[in-house]
């Protein structure tokens, strides 16, 4: 069973959302995999009610690390429960370009975790050279004190390969995949699924799938356009 991630980021109005799941719902077959819509917030709530394939969540794209309180602007993981969001990205690499850390993405973790929420962790490094350390400090840094990890999901985006439209290094990513397994098997969290991310598309996802070793994919710009995307989940089904 494959996982498909679809990240919105800041796009989309109803009437894109509307005209876009009419195209993805008829052309689209999902028997086997998990196709998971992480779009913003203002629309959870829409896309949920007219989506109602049980095989595909949504999810917000980030929750606070706080319970609740004076946070202007933030939104938490109580709030996504009690609309019946199936759970959240949480430490995107866009997102902690602006100061998030991975202390803070550990809080954010557990928070989701106790309000029976999913999570999808983003790690991925900057700095080629210095991967597997940045990797193993990410991991030991989200991952710690958490002890049941069954609602939660580790995507691999290395930040440089994030937006781009040149060809994939698959040779480094796939290395990276293999650094990664080895770190969650020391860590005792052996189970845990593995996505990558980062510049996937229509056309590179039969090698990007041939070639990792990966439990599916997060998929950012193709996932706004209905045909492309509908095209990559049915490859992976
Ligand atoms: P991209 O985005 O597919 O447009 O590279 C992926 C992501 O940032 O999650």
């Amino acid at each position: 069973m494959k996982i498909i991630v679809a990240n919105w980021k800041m796009n989309g109005t109803v009437d894109y959302i509307n005209d876009y799941f009419d195209k993805f719902l008829s052309n689209v077959k999902i028997v086997d995999s998990e196709v998971i819509f992480a779009v913003p917030y203002v629309f959870l709530e829409h896309i949920k009610k007219i989506v109602k394939n049980q095989n595909i969540k949504i999810f917000a794209q980030n929750c606070s690390h706080e319970e609740n309180g004076a946070f202007t602007g933030e939104i938490s993981a109580s709030m996504l429960s009690s609309m019946g969001i199936d759970g959240s990205i949480v430490g995107h690499c866009e997102r902690r370009k602006y100061g998030e850390n991975y202390e803070i993405i550990n809080k954010k973790i557990k928070i989701l975790t106790k309000h029976n929420l999913r999570s999808i962790i983003c790690i991925g490094e900057d700095d080629k050279e210095h991967k597997e350390e940045i990797l193993e400090e990410q991991l030991e840094k989200c991952l710690y004190g958490i002890e049941n990890y069954k609602n939660m999901i580790l995507a691999y985006e290395p930040v440089w390969s994030i937006g781009k439209n040149h060809n994939l290094d698959l040779e480094e990513i796939d290395n990276s995949i293999a650094i990664i397994r080895g770190i969650v098997e020391k860590l005792k969290f052996e189970e845990l699924k593995i996505l990558y991310g980062g510049s996937v598309n229509k056309n590179n996802v039969r090698e990007i799938s041939a070639k990792l070793n990966i439990n599916g994919v997060l998929v950012g710009r193709d996932s706004l356009d209905p045909m492309n995307f509908s095209q990559i989940v049915n490859f992976l089904e």
